[in-house]
């Protein structure tokens, strides 16, 4: 008869052990007990970048990478972003269910109560460089919330973390739009909840001397699609360091703060920025077949393609390019989009790809659409950082909810020096070359 455990025989020893498994995975702990001698640690797992390994038990977001499905608590995300509102997917994601009317009209207004911030925090944005980039003063002001609300540090209180839901949700537009504006030297616009969520953002961000914004309702269809195409995406790097971060049961400003450092990066948020840088260094058509060439010779990487979970085409970029030619009915075609839909052409075809299953992901097309409706590159992981947002709150709330959870401490396998006596300096040698070769001073 089939049993649902694992028989491990350590050759070392001759020694077997039998450890459960439980939905496709052992407990890397169990590998503990399996040691050559009483003073061994015992067997670790070794996984750089988690290729293997599960952090979290979870129940919001499902991915199949080999068949292209995502789901937000078991919605399809193709059904979500044609049907709901990032509103409604943002309550999904964090309470687990679809609203009713009611609720979700509650939600809506409570989430609308918080779009103000507190007026100190412009002085706290003022005393950025003005070129500043907007995701290091997001990453700032994020941060900074915390200090405004010490209440959030009451984690396990349930009123408490409702509140700062809420603001983090409410808030996260106006600092975005913000930390544009004051690249810019615009002054600050305030929210307008007569506006819908994306309808605020666009009026926050691009409301100049009339007195009241009103958004293009195709942009701004576009712009709450692609909130929710980015709303959550499992244990993504950001949303790891969300976990990682606020498993030190740090308040979840400074855990979600966490979260957009890590989104910064131009291999996780920073994707669509530089698709664009790539797009733009292409520069016309006839250059495409040669980009292929180089990136295929190792000299870079084609940017928008590729995923670690995807190997099947990603879906949320099947939605994002048919958004794209929406707004390109409204804003005037892209010039870059002709390149990138040459590239994909030639990408799917070429067996370089095709080996590796590279596929669009997310960010192929979205930087054409966030280019179009007028966002400068900067803004572009800002953007996904608004999205991304209920996504970490719901994470964070499932984290801290698990009793097995612990502060995150991985382990390491040490291949330094065995123990050595300390120098006086002028009783050591030279550093040679070799030397700071050798301790990686030369790569600092
Ligand atoms: N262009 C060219 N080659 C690539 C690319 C790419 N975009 N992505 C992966 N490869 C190659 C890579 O060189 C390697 O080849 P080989 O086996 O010959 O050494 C192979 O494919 C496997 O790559 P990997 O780096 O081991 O794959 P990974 O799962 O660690 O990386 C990734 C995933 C997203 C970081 C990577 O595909 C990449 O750098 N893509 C470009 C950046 C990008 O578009 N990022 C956005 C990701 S989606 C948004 C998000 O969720 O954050």
């Amino acid at each position: 008869m089939s049993k649902n455990t694992l028989t491990i025989t350590d050759n070392r020893t001759g020694q077997t052990y039998e450890v459960p498994i439980e939905c496709g995975t052992i407990r890397t702990m169990d590998l503990r007990q399996i040691k050559v001698s009483d003073d061994d640690f015992g067997l670790l797992g070794y996984d750089p970048g988690y290729l293997n390994t599960a952090s979290c038990k979870s129940m919001v977001t499902f991915i199949d990478g080999e068949k292209g499905i995502l789901r937000y608590r078991g919605y399809p995300i193709e059904q979500l972003a044609e049907k709901s509102s990032f509103l409604e997917t943002a309550y999904l994601l964090i309470k687990g269910e679809l609203p009713d009317k009611e609720r979700l009209e509650a939600w809506r207004y409570n989430i609308q109560m918080h779009t103000m911030v507190h007026a100190n925090l412009t002085k706290f944005m003022d005393g950025f460089r003005y070129d500043g980039h907007p995701m290091g003063i997001l990453v700032g002001t994020v941060g900074a919330l915390s200090t405004f609300y010490p209440d959030a540090k009451n984690i396990f209180d349930m009123e408490s973390r409702k509140l700062q839901v809420r603001r983090l949700i409410g808030k996260m537009p106006t600092l975005a739009a913000m930390s544009f504006r004051h690249s810019m030297g615009f002054p600050y616009v305030l929210p307008d909840n007569d506006l819908g969520y994306a309808g605020n953002f666009l009026s926050m961000m691009f409301k100049m001397t009339e007195l009241k914004y009103s958004p293009d309702p195709i942009l701004e269809k576009a712009l709450d699609v692609l909130f929710i195409l980015h709303a959550d995406h499992e244990q993504n790097c950001s949303t790891s360091a969300v976990r990682s971060v606020g498993s030190s049961r740090v308040d979840p400003y400074s855990a979600l703060a966490a979260g957009c450092a890590a989104l910064y990066g131009p291999l996780h948020g920073g994707a669509n920025e530089a698709v664009i840088r790539m797009l733009e260094r292409i520069g016309s058509l006839d250059k495409v077949p040669e980009f292929i060439k180089s990136v295929k010779a190792g000299e870079g990487r084609l940017m928008g393609f590729g995923h670690r979970v995807y190997k099947n085409y990603d879906p949320r970029a099947k939605i994002i390019k048919k958004i794209a030619f929406d707004v390109f009915e409204v804003t005037g075609r892209n010039t870059l989009l002709d390149i990138a839909l040459e590239l994909e052409k030639i990408a799917l075809e070429d067996e370089y790809f095709i080996d590796r299953k590279l596929y669009p992901n997310v960010d192929f097309y979205s930087g054409l659409i966030y280019q179009a409706m007028g966002f400068p590159l900067d803004m572009f992981p800002v953007l996904f950082a608004i999205g991304r947002t209920p996504g970490w709150l719901a994470q964070w709330t499932e984290h801290m909810n698990d009793d097995e959870q612990k502060i995150a401490r991985p382990r390491q396998m040490y291949l330094g020096e065995d123990k050595r006596d300390y120098v006086p300096i002028e009783n050591r040698p030279k550093i040679s070359q070799l030397v700071e070769n050798k301790i990686g001073m030369c790569r600092l």
